[in-house]
């Protein structure tokens, strides 16, 4: 009796087992099959027709595919400039997107002789190892005011996308020059007041050799690019919105990019020690930009100010016109 009770259950257990075990075997090719056949259906009608180059959605879901499509990809995107406008905080935000894998270096490929000599397949190297529905993203902010770059870039691919983050240009210069003070610092060296560079001491107009007066003339750039790319392979991205207000800024970056929207308000939360935004990846793993980032800038005479906001305006208004976007820069 007692065995025939237990050759019973054997054969329930058998039963159910197999059961459970057919039913997961149908969901997972089900899943798999529906993933292949109909990525995300509601998202496509959502974000308008389908590009050439829009990434598939499936894929988009996490940062992982299959192992052995791992690649070094040329960068689709380049944020070339410019420098002190919030470069890293944009390459560090947008790799918060799942589609985005950053090259965490500046490579200073088309902007260095000698690395440019070293041609195309070194600046590959150089990239991450991303898959093929990911987009390799550097940043080098030099490439914005180096005179070679933007044929160089040209001749890699003409239709590349380019992003340039851009600050109130007095601030900017202001946050240049704080750099290079701190640099000297380190190095126990002296060196001038922003007030002496930044105005011409025989003139008394601005300085206009001074780099960090030149490299805020963005319109003058730009005009050099332009010369190369056309204004829609361009996005501007506003600086000083970045550092407030961050998420809007990244989601028209997204939306240039072609992506789907991914970054949320979850991924950037206000660190109040810090004074800025940081980046929140998941539950664990969140990270604040490193302190050489956001430094206290030296206080600089107010007519020095002026007389340099003054002298940036007409350049200003003439950047709004090309690009198309208007800033409240003084
Ligand atoms: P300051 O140091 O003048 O404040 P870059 O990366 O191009 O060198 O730009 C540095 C600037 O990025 C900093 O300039 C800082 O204001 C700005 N920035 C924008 N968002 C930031 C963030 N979330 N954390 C730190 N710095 C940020």
């Amino acid at each position: 009796m007692l065995f025939k009770q237990q050759a019973l259950l054997r054969q329930k257990l058998f039963v159910l087992g197999s059961l459970a075990i057919g039913s997961l075997l149908y969901l997972v090719a089900r899943v798999g099959s529906l993933d292949r056949l109909q990525p995300l259906c509601p998202i496509d009608g959502r974000f308008g027709p389908r590009s050439q180059d829009e990434i598939p959605l499936r894929a988009l879901q996490f940062k992982r595919g299959l192992l052995h499509e791992l690649k070094q990809q040329l960068p689709k995107a380049i944020i070339i400039g410019v420098r002190k406008g919030g470069t890293r905080a944009l390459l560090e935000m947008l790799n918060l997107h799942p589609a985005v894998v950053k090259a965490s270096q500046e490579i200073h490929f088309f902007d260095n002789d000698e690395n440019y000599a070293k041609g195309i397949e070194w600046y590959r190297k150089k990239m991450p190892f991303s898959y093929p529905h990911q987009i390799t993203i550097e940043k080098s902010p030099a490439y914005f005011i180096t005179e070679e770059v933007p044929e160089r870039i040209y001749k890699m691919n003409s239709s590349i996308k380019l992003l340039i983050i851009v600050r109130e240009p007095t601030t900017r210069a202001i946050s240049d020059y704080t750099q290079v003070l701190e640099g000297k610092e380190r190095k126990n060296k002296t060196y001038y007041k922003f007030e002496k560079l930044a105005i011409d001491p025989n003139t008394c107009e601005v300085n206009t050799k001074y780099k960090a007066v030149r490299t805020s003339i963005y319109t003058k750039h730009l005009e050099r690019w332009l010369k190369y790319f056309p204004i829609e392979q361009f996005h501007i991205v506003d600086g000083d919105r970045l550092i407030t207000e961050p998420l809007p800024e990244l989601q028209l970056v997204e939306k240039f990019l072609n992506l789907p929207p991914r970054i949320s308000q979850y991924n950037l939360y206000f660190n109040v020690t810090r004074g800025f935004y940081c980046l929140r990846f998941n539950i664990v793993f969140n990270k604040c930009l490193a302190g050489s980032k956001g430094r206290i800038h030296p206080e600089v005479d107010t007519s020095v100010i002026t007389k340099l906001r003054k002298f940036f305006h007409p350049f200003n208004q003439k950047f709004y016109q090309i690009t198309g976007r208007t800033f409240n820069w003084p």
